[in-house]
């Protein structure tokens, strides 16, 4: 179905490709567990690229593809020509006569674009500045375990509503007929046309999307309470003051999820700003006396914090992705 495609942005598949791809992870998942995994990427060769750090997506890379039988090479930050001495056209030309399939993580989507247009490969985007798609799928096959629909699911994201975790958990909403909201000062609220892209979705999918700076109304009677740091990586340090002044009123805190559903679920994509015991996180304890960010540690650690289940499903949905468009059948 999606064989030599890439995976670039949600927008670019319809919601039945979408939903093959949770599927596909689903499958993966229990055929793991059960120990009767096939290898569907023997001896393909993939390269990753991360221009800005990561924990998870590449971690979950690099096992998806020894699990499948793949051999990867790691290019991190600096590590490499690219966008320094050689334009991403020219690299696209150079590994896509190398690789049979490349994930980049970096900065402008054009760029992710730019290197699937040029490599003649199938390449997926690790998070750019504008979208983070298969994180995405890591929070569909999450909600899907815990919830079993998404179909009408009561989704609330609070904090930075610009960023590439609000644009994708949007447009991924919008597709499989959530009520989304966005809960952020205005703004903060998505770029207009990327809203109305969302609008038209939600309203062919029998979905809502919505957008509302009070934070009780915009969480009440949620299923899923989202939020994601509030400065992304890229951006500079300068923003904090700002970014501080502003979200601060949208920390998911014990008395804001008072108003969602018992049973909602606490998600984060992470990393998170939950406690101290980062160099980061110290640093703007001293600066600015504030102990956490954009979500406390006691919600963070609640029973119905579903953090680390995301993180584990971040694997099983990018095996999903290389499997689907790379895969031998
Ligand atoms: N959620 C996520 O993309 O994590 P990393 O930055 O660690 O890859
Ligand atoms: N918005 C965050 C997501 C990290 C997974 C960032 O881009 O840094």
């Amino acid at each position: 179905m999606l064989k030599g495609k890439s995976f670039l942005k949600l927008l670019d598949f319809t919601t039945e490709e979408l939903q093959y791809l949770l599927d596909l992870a689903k499958k993966l998942k229990e055929d793991k567990k059960n120990k009767t995994e096939k290898k569907k990427l023997t001896g393909k060769n993939i390269a990753l690229i991360f221009e800005k750090t990561s924990t998870r997506t590449r971690c979950a890379f690099e096992v998806a593809a020894y699990d499948q039988g793949a051999n990867i090479t790691y290019i991190g930050p600096s590590t490499s020509q690219i966008n320094d001495k050689e334009s991403i056209e020219d690299t696209a030309k150079v590994l896509g006569r190398f690789y049979d399939g490349i994930e980049y993580r970096g900065y402008g989507q054009d760029l992710v674009e730019t290197l699937a247009k040029y490599s003649g490969v199938p390449v997926w985007n690790g998070l750019t500045t504008e979208f983070h798609p298969t994180q995405i799928l890591a929070d569909f096959l999450t909600i899907l375990e815990k919830k079993g629909t998404l179909k009408g699911i009561k989704f609330a994201y609070l904090g930075d509503g610009k960023n590439n975790m609000a644009s994708s958990l949007m447009i991924g909403a919008a597709k499989f007929g959530m009520d989304f909201t966005i809960v952020a000062p205005k703004e903060y609220f998505p770029d207009k046309e990327l809203a109305e892209t969302a609008l038209k979705l939600a309203e062919e999918n029998g979905g809502r999307v919505s957008f509302t700076d009070d934070r009780i109304g915009g969480v009440k009677d949620a299923d899923v309470i989202y939020t994601d740091v509030w400065v992304s990586m890229g951006e500079s340090y300068d923003v904090w003051d700002e970014r501080i002044n502003r979200l601060s009123y949208y920390q998911v805190n014990s008395d804001l999820v008072k108003h969602a559903k018992e049973d909602y679920l606490f998600m984060h994509c992470l990393p998170a700003f939950h406690d101290l015991n980062t160099k980061v996180a110290q640093e703007i304890e001293k600066k600015y006396g504030i102990k956490e960010m954009e979500v406390t540690d006691e919600v963070f650690r609640s029973k119905n914090s579903v953090v680390f289940d995301e993180a584990e499903n971040r694997m099983h949905t990018i095996k999903a992705v290389m499997v689907a468009t790379l895969g031998e059948d």
